[in-house]
């Protein structure tokens, strides 16, 4: 599918299996969501642009690697989102972080929105949302627009999990943004959740119900 990455290495896929097992804890969803967003982020930075500088190693001078351009900014989609915004800090220690607050209502399957705090400059920066679901993609759209509302213009979506439906319909809204998954689904239900997914992200990461 056009714009669509699915990072099909062995370790992710195996990860993800343990996570959508009902059985697994609290604790061991959460581990495992760090790990796999460690993976995943290697991913979705592999082309970023490198250039030089010079430095001094112990025993000689040479011009080396290091990436170019302004910070990265991790654009969270609260709750969920964190749980891959961790791991991805630890590999981009230095990269700007935005926060996007939505919750999908139950009967309509609208995000709405309660919490927006970005960096203000996202115009010259890499902008990676972070959401372990899309489903409807109602979520991602509203966080992209909300983003391009303030400037952003390179923009990347990282979920976890996607449903075949949702990734038609982010695509149609914003064909611009390069989708990366660990896998694309069946189909959603009637509730719009993934099947067969691995049920509510954020209540699975945080214990609540
Ligand atoms: C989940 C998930 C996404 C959204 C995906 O969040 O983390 O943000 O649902 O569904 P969509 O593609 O149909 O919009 P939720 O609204 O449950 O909020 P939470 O993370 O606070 O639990
Ligand atoms: N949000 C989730 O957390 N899970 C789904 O399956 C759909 C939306």
């Amino acid at each position: 599918m056009q714009g669509v990455t699915v990072v099909d290495h062995p370790l992710v896929q195996h990860k993800l299996t343990i996570m959508r097992d009902k059985e697994t804890s609290t604790a061991g969803f959460r581990r495992l969501l760090r790990e796999i967003s460690l993976l995943l982020c290697y991913e979705v930075t592999r082309d970023l642009e490198l250039t030089t500088r010079i430095i001094e190693t112990p025993l000689t001078t040479m011009e080396a690697p290091t990436l170019e351009g302004k910070k990265l900014v991790f654009a969270s989609v609260l709750r969920a989102g964190n749980g891959l915004l961790d791991g991805m800090l630890d590999l981009v220690p230095a990269a700007r972080v935005a926060h996007i607050g939505l919750y999908r209502d139950q009967e309509t399957l609208e995000a709405v929105e309660y919490f927006f705090k970005s960096p203000s400059d996202l115009e010259n920066r890499l902008v990676i949302v972070v959401d372990p679901m899309l489903a409807t993609a109602n979520s991602a759209v509203a966080a992209v627009d909300k983003l391009k509302s303030r400037g952003a213009t390179n923009i990347r979506f990282l979920c976890l999990l996607a449903a075949p439906e949702g990734i038609q319909h982010f695509r149609e809204m914003h064909p611009d943004v390069p989708v990366f998954t660990a896998s694309i689904d069946e189909r959603l239900n009637e509730h719009g959740y993934i099947l067969p997914g691995l049920g509510d992200a954020g209540d699975r990461m945080y214990g609540t119900k």
